[in-house]
């Protein structure tokens, strides 16, 4: 056994034997240490550094940021907890770490599906930021790679642990809103312009190209990066993509929506804010989701206005829930209404979300003391699919007619070919079949 094992104080329960049996054939007991690697600890990895270092059940033995000031900070604090772990740059050297169970990747969204990949092949488990991925295509890919590795994936939308965003989903499932028609998620906040630049050089201590990896490599330009590239194109996936998606994830939950849409629209733009920033402000979409074998279909309807000093029904970040008995109105990171006919409301509870649930739900999988991740890549690529297909509705201006089995946009070939985005030639990150 690893000198890095230590037998953990809290008693676990309900193994699920399968797994468990998988992970003691492996050598690994519930009792041991997770060994992670955390890769990309900027602004959210920073989060979940502080957060891990909390805990007495893992170990962090690497952190890996192209930018080595950020590598540094991330080491800095967990040492401030526990031993110092090594540097790296390279995300390769993290996963060649026989030692290393699992690694949490913090990426600009770009980097998701190629690092899990890689990730998963390479025999770790994944945590892995939401959305999930850049775009339909390597959502798949990322999907494969789970099934072929037999390793977990958690995404990083830690809604799903939130024990009062379950118990709404659970009275929503129960019926105690009727039948749920249509669901709706939004996001209104006001956001700060990121003004307009030219290139120039990266500073010295960021790996500009391994930053753009896979990408097509473009100038380094200071509204790039950090945190900015998630308004670019080629690296995140907008608003839509960033905040929006918890909801979005939420309403689809709550739905019980179990595939892609079947026809979906969006029209959205920059109708506020001029700067370089290519996604939307303003952002509506609409999916039609079937609904089993029943001939009526169900809605999930997004709003996003990126200019606005005050919040929307009571959340500046929410869901809702519109069904033939009742409503239920959340915010996901503060509680929800949930009112019956005539507007009475008849329950009520506010909340606060914290990353340790989620974490522990991810680790409690590894160990097989959880038979379920509560954010599996079938719950993330469901979310990403509705920000993936609304951003190319929105930029192709059409209705798309979807085969959600076969993921493809049927009626626009412009639209279809946008569910794989361009690499870079023979980039060692490139997903292979992708
Ligand atoms: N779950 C949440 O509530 C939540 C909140 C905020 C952000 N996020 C997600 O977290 C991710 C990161 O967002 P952010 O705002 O922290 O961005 P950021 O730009 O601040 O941090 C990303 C970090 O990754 C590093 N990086 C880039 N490529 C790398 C590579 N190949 N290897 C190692 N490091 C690399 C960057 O240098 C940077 O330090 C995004 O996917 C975002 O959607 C999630």
């Amino acid at each position: 056994m690893s000198t890095r094992r230590r037998f953990l104080q809290s008693t676990l329960v309900g193994a699920a034997a399968a797994y468990t049996g998988k992970l003691r054939a492996a050598g690994r007991s519930s009792s041991d240490q997770i060994v992670l690697g955390l890769i990309g600890p900027g602004g959210m990895g920073m989060n979940h550094v502080r957060e891990l270092c909390k805990r007495t059940d893992v170990t962090i033995a690497a952190v890996c940021d192209v930018d080595s000031q950020r590598a540094g900070a991330a080491a800095e604090e967990v040492a401030k907890s526990r031993p110092k772990p090594r540097i790296e740059s390279d995300l390769r050297k993290v996963l060649d770490d026989p030692e290393i169970d699992a690694v949490f990747i913090a990426t600009p969204d770009h980097w998701h599906a190629p690092a899990s990949i890689l990730a998963l092949d390479a025999g770790k488990h994944v945590y892995v930021e939401k959305p999930c991925c850049h775009n339909i295509r390597e959502g798949r890919l990322m999907a494969d790679a789970v099934e072929r590795s037999g390793k977990l994936l958690q995404v990083g939308t830690q809604s799903r642990s939130g024990d009062f965003i379950q118990e709404a989903i659970q009275r929503i499932h129960e019926g105690e809103i009727g039948e749920v028609i249509v669901a709706k998620a939004w996001n209104s906040q006001r956001r700060g312009s990121i003004g307009r630049t030219q290139p120039s050089d990266p500073p010295s201590n960021l790996d500009f190209d391994t930053w753009v990896g896979p990408a097509p490599l473009v100038p380094y330009r200071t509204n790039l990066l950090h945190g900015v590239w998630r308004w670019w194109y080629d690296f995140g996936c907008g608003d839509i993509g960033n905040d929006g998606v918890h909801d979005i994830d939420v309403a689809l939950w709550g739905l019980n929506v179990k595939s892609h849409p079947e026809r979906m629209t969006c029209l959205g733009g920059r109708y506020v804010v001029e700067d370089d920033q290519q996604f939307p402000d303003t952002q509506y979409a609409v999916c039609e989701y079937p609904n089993g074998d029943q001939n009526r279909k169900r809605q999930m309807i997004f709003e996003q206005r990126d200019w606005s000093p005050y919040t929307q029904e009571g959340y500046e970040n929410g869901s809702a829930w519109y069904g033939t008995k009742g409503l239920l109105v959340m915010g996901h990171v503060t509680g929800w209404k949930m009112f019956r006919e005539r507007n009475e409301l008849v329950a009520e509870r506010t909340g606060s979300l914290s990353l340790e649930p989620h974490h522990t739900n991810f680790f409690d999988g590894i160990r097989g003391t959880s038979s379920k991740l509560n954010a599996d890549i079938q719950a993330g690529l469901l979310a990403a699919g509705v920000v993936h297909f609304a951003n190319i509705a929105a930029r192709q201006r059409a209705v798309l007619e979807i085969n959600a089995a076969a993921e493809q946009i049927t009626n626009h070939v412009e639209a279809n070919a946008m569910i794989r985005r361009k690499y870079r030639d023979s980039h060692w990150a490139v997903p292979k079949n992708v």
